[in-house]
């Protein structure tokens, strides 16, 4: 099944975006990658990427006298690539608005917390500080504030005693892997509706609901 078209924008190691090739490789996915993305030379993703077959384009920001020429490249490499959704994966430069908008409802993200509690760096480090018992991760729609933008999927992690940061990161982002692909299948499967920014899924009932249970498989 070819299905919908994806772009993914990454900065590093793209274990994410291996969640993503991975799903895609299933003959029952509703979706494929055409481009990945990185503005980092030599980024660990895009030997992933290069592994699965995946054209890869590498754009690193420092090249550009401004944000909106960056992203310019971007947006064209995007377009011809014929990219339908643009799914960020660990992609560390923030976007204009502008991009945003020219994206608008076709852009998702993943953070590792549970938004809109911990946007920005380090929400392990500050769940831990806070001593919450769950955390997570959650794939929203991007909007031009940072972290924010209508919810698709949310998956929650218990916070156990002993816990680091990297205990948490590595629990938090097996959680991650799950929950990318599943909000991507949401969205190609055309079930997923913005309404108010918030989002609605069609069906979401279920094995297929957008809220996945930390004790469920
Ligand atoms: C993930 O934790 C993601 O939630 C955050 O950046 C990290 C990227 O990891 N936005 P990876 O490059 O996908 O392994």
């Amino acid at each position: 099944m070819a299905g919908l078209t994806l772009g993914v924008l990454i900065s590093g190691r793209g274990s994410n975006l291996q969640a993503l090739i991975d799903a895609c490789a299933r003959a029952d996915y509703p979706a494929r990658i055409a481009l990945a993305i990185s503005n980092v030379a030599g980024a660990g993703g895009l030997a992933r990427a290069e592994a699965a077959g995946i054209p890869t384009a590498t754009i690193p920001h420092r090249e550009f006298e401004t944000r909106e020429a960056f992203e310019a490249e971007i947006t064209a490499a995007l377009r011809r690539a014929g990219v339908e959704l643009v799914c960020l994966a660990g992609f560390m430069r923030l976007l204009t608005p502008g991009f945003v908008e020219d994206w608008r409802d076709r852009l998702i993200n993943i953070h590792p917390s549970l938004l809109p509690v911990y946007k920005g760096l380090d929400s392990h480090a500050r769940a831990l500080a806070d001593g919450v018992r769950f955390t997570g991760c959650t794939v929203h729609f991007v909007r031009p504030e940072m972290d924010v933008g209508p919810i698709v999927a949310q998956a929650a992690v218990p916070v156990l005693e002993g816990d680091d940061e990297e205990t948490l990161a590595t629990r938090v982002l097996a959680a991650e892997h799950r929950c990318y692909p599943l909000a991507v299948r949401l969205i190609a499967e055309g079930r997923v509706r913005i309404v108010g920014e918030r989002v609605s899924v069609d069906g979401a009932e279920g094995p297929e609901r957008a809220v996945l249970n930390p004790l469920e498989g």
